[in-house]
């Protein structure tokens, strides 16, 4: 039987940011969350409350100014290569053609191996015929099909998104969406993902954690547990979905 273990550990997390006047601003306070290894969870909640400031915390970007956070039960003091962030605008190098980024963190490997595994990630996120191209001769969408892969090929036990896809446009974000539900299913990473979008949240996650206005403090969590690849129309997607524009007061189901 395997039982689940704790992979991220947020241990009663607060964060005051000083401003010029000298007065600290709460940003969180005393927040507690624990993501299981292999799970996918999605962070909401309104612009401004934290969720990027939580994140940087979680993966060692950012020193909390009290709490802990541990991964694996060790705490965590900075970045590390085990654990990989993609930001919303991407960090593709443009002097790099495709197959140079996505094998950049894999320098160190023998060049047979480093080439199996670019073209194992090429092949995965649908750029194979552009492995020599230019991010300038990329679309928005697959260069950031680059970036994930990139992430992806350094092996990490750990992916932090903050709004990966939110510079997309509307196709190419719903397209990525799917691509990524298919890339976690066969990857079975430990992932925590910011978004503004609800839809985006319930497509993907296992869990969507809803965020209050700042100080963020958890509203509600959800369980997500309908099958991948998601139903889009299905009534509990639905549900899902107008629960927790109703947990961050939206409420669209009842016109008067
Ligand atoms: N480096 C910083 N110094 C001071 N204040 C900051 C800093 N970074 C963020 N803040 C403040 O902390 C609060 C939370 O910011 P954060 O970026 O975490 O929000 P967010 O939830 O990610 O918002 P969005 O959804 O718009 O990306 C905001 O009020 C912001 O002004
Ligand atoms: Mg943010």
């Amino acid at each position: 039987m395997s039982v689940s273990s704790p992979k991220i550990e947020l241990q009663d997390l607060t964060l005051d940011y000083s401003h010029d006047g000298g007065e600290s601003m709460p940003v969180l306070s005393s927040f507690n969350l624990t993501v299981q290894q292999g799970e996918f969870i999605c962070i909401v909640g309104p612009s401004g409350c934290g969720k990027s400031t939580l994140l940087n915390m979680a993966c060692g970007f950012l020193k909390p100014t009290s709490g802990t956070v541990l991964i694996d039960g060790e705490p965590v003091v900075g970045p590390d290569p085990r654990r990989i962030f993609i930001f919303q605008n991407n960090a593709v190098f443009p002097w790099l053609t495709v197959d140079q980024n996505i094998g950049f963190g894999l320098l160190d490997r023998p060049d047979a191996e480093r080439e199996r595994t670019v073209a194992h990630y090429v092949d995965m996120v649908g750029l194979t015929g552009f492995e020599r191209a230019y991010p300038r001769e990329l679309s928005g969408g697959m260069v950031q099909r680059v970036e994930i892969a990139r992430a992806l090929a350094a092996n990490p036990d750990v992916l932090f998104m903050d709004e990966p896809l939110g510079a997309l446009d509307f196709l190419t974000r719903m397209k990525m969406r799917a691509d990524l539900v298919d890339i976690w299913r066969q990857e079975k990473k430990t992932v925590l993902f910011v978004t503004h979008d609800v839809e985006e949240a319930v497509q993907l996650a296992d869990r969507v954690v809803v965020l209050s206005p700042r100080p963020a403090e958890i509203r509600t969590i959800l369980d997500v547990q309908l099958p991948r690849p998601r139903n889009l129309d299905s009534p509990e997607y639905l549900r899902l979905r107008d629960e927790i524009f109703k947990t961050m007061g939206l409420d669209f189901s009842s016109p008067s």
